[in-house]
């Protein structure tokens, strides 16, 4: 297992649509296993494989809190397949947005259907701070951010904050 250097705002590949998982090989299974290590290690409750560089519809997460324990799941090409009219706030940040935290509302539950490693097909319904997280993960595998549930002017700005940090960066 490897930590996995992050994508940042505002590097392109963020906007990329991540295109389905085809064939579950080792390489899946070593990169899901990367993507654990590295998303722990943040810590982030959730992690896009786009974040990491790689654009395939494969998402981690952990939605225990605290003392829990650990709930890791791994989802692949997963999708939302109803979404509750009950929506929720949450404040929601992101690994490739550091250090910024704004309120998102989003449906307060959520099905969802994905792939396990093993190639099973899975249904889930997830509520609380599963729901946001998987909504929010799924948008970056559409090339979304959750900065563009907000207004243009806050958007604007984040965005503005993480330019100026690239150049100071030399864009590294
Ligand atoms: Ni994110």
């Amino acid at each position: 297992m490897s930590l996995l250097p992050l994508v940042i705002l505002p590097d392109p590949l963020l906007r990329e649509i991540s295109k389905p998982v085809a064939d579950l090989d080792g390489r899946v299974k070593a990169l899901i296993e990367d993507m654990f290590e590295t998303m722990y290690e943040a810590p982030g409750v959730g992690l896009a494989a786009v974040q990491v560089g790689v654009t395939q519809r494969i998402v981690t997460m952990d939605a225990t809190r605290g003392d829990d324990d650990k709930e890791p799941l791994a989802l692949i090409n997963p999708e939302i397949i109803w979404s509750s009219d009950q929506l929720s706030d949450y404040e929601e940040g992101c690994l490739s947005i550091p250090d910024y935290h704004e309120v998102v509302t989003r449906p307060a539950k959520v099905g969802v259907r994905f792939l396990t490693l093993a190639g099973k097909i899975e249904e889930r319904e997830m509520e609380g701070l599963a729901a946001t997280v998987i909504q929010h993960e799924i948008d970056h595998l559409n090339g979304k951010l959750f900065i563009d549930h907000l207004s243009k002017l806050k958007r604007d700005r984040v965005l503005k904050k993480f330019q100026k940090i690239a150049r100071h960066q030399g864009g590294a």
